[in-house]
């Protein structure tokens, strides 16, 4: 089947792309566009390493074909600080409270936490934890994360107030 260019609009950004049909997102951030931020673990929709925004929402980059991402606003690890000196307060929570050991989960978890305070600013416990229930690491036992993420909706909500 002959390839298909697409435009892919990432992190504001535009890239015009040629790819197979049946390409993941997940591999053409990685290989063709060179984000390798966003990380590949089972390739099957079980460990959300792969999270992205698209169009908002949190998807898993392996179950998404390149091609339903022609023309849509797609958010990797890499656009969130606002400038290369200033870390988004979620990548400064993780960093401040232990929550990043080997890396692999963290740009997905950092993901699947912006998608759930855009949705619900101040979550309690328990719906941090089921907001990423579909991100598995393997290294921190998920309390600093847990509060990570607690740490991060304060910070937001208190730079929105100020
Ligand atoms: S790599 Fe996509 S969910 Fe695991
Ligand atoms: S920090 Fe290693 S998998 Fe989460």
């Amino acid at each position: 089947m002959a390839k298909q260019t697409i435009e892919l609009r990432v992190n504001g950004d535009r890239y015009e792309v040629a790819v197979d049909p049946w390409r993941t997102l997940a591999e053409v951030l990685r290989e063709e566009l060179r984000l390798t931020g966003t990380k590949i673990g089972c390739n099957q929709g079980d460990c959300g390493a792969c999270t992205v925004l698209l169009d908002g929402r949190s998807v898993s980059s392996c179950l998404t074909l390149a091609v339903e991402a022609h023309q849509r606003e797609i958010t990797t690890i890499e656009g969130l600080a606002p400038s290369p000196d200033h870390l988004h307060p979620l990548q400064q929570a993780f960093v401040q409270h232990g929550a990043v050991q080997c890396g692999f989960c963290t740009p997905g978890m950092i993901l699947a936490a912006k998608h759930l305070l855009e949705n619900n600013p101040q979550p309690t416990e328990q719906e941090i934890r089921r907001g990423l229930g579909g991100n598995l690491c393997r290294c921190t036992g998920y309390n600093k994360i847990v509060e990570a993420v607690q740490a991060a909706a304060q910070e937001l909500a208190a730079g929105k107030e100020g």
